[in-house]
């Protein structure tokens, strides 16, 4: 009698350990995965009409932009160097980032 009390109680502890060391397993998997999605999204580079938007939009629309059409990645480049001497700010990754974007888009 008492030895059958014990083995249940053996086994709904066992049962009790396994469901409280999942529930750890998925919540650490659950916190792990929210933490990357986080940096993921803080350290992604801009898209190309981000880009467009922060530096170009200043002194002119989109539209005078991307109405060129069919440039080479080296002639968005060139232009967007024309822009930064005119007063144009952007940084070196979201330069090429932009160039290849309009040259993509704009053909
Ligand atoms: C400081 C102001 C300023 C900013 C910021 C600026 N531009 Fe311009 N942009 C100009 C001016 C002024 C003109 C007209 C110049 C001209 O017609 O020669 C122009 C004209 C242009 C043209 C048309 C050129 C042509 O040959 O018709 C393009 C394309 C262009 N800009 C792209 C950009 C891009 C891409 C950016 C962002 C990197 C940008 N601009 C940001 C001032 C700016």
């Amino acid at each position: 009698m008492l030895k059958s009390r014990m083995e249940k109680f053996y086994r709904v502890s066992v049962k009790l350990l396994f469901v409280a060391v999942m529930a750890g397993f998925i919540s650490f998997s659950l916190t792990t995965t929210a933490n990357a999605g986080g940096k993921k999204s803080k350290s992604a580079a801009k898209t190309g009409d981000m880009v467009m938007a922060d530096s170009c939009t200043q002194c002119h629309s989109t539209g005078r932009i991307t109405a060129k059409k069919g440039l080479t990645v080296k002639a968005w480049n060139t232009i967007i160097v024309n822009m930064q001497s005119m007063g144009a700010t952007i940084s070196i990754e979201d330069k090429s980032t932009l160039a290849n974007y309009l040259a993509e888009n704009y053909k």
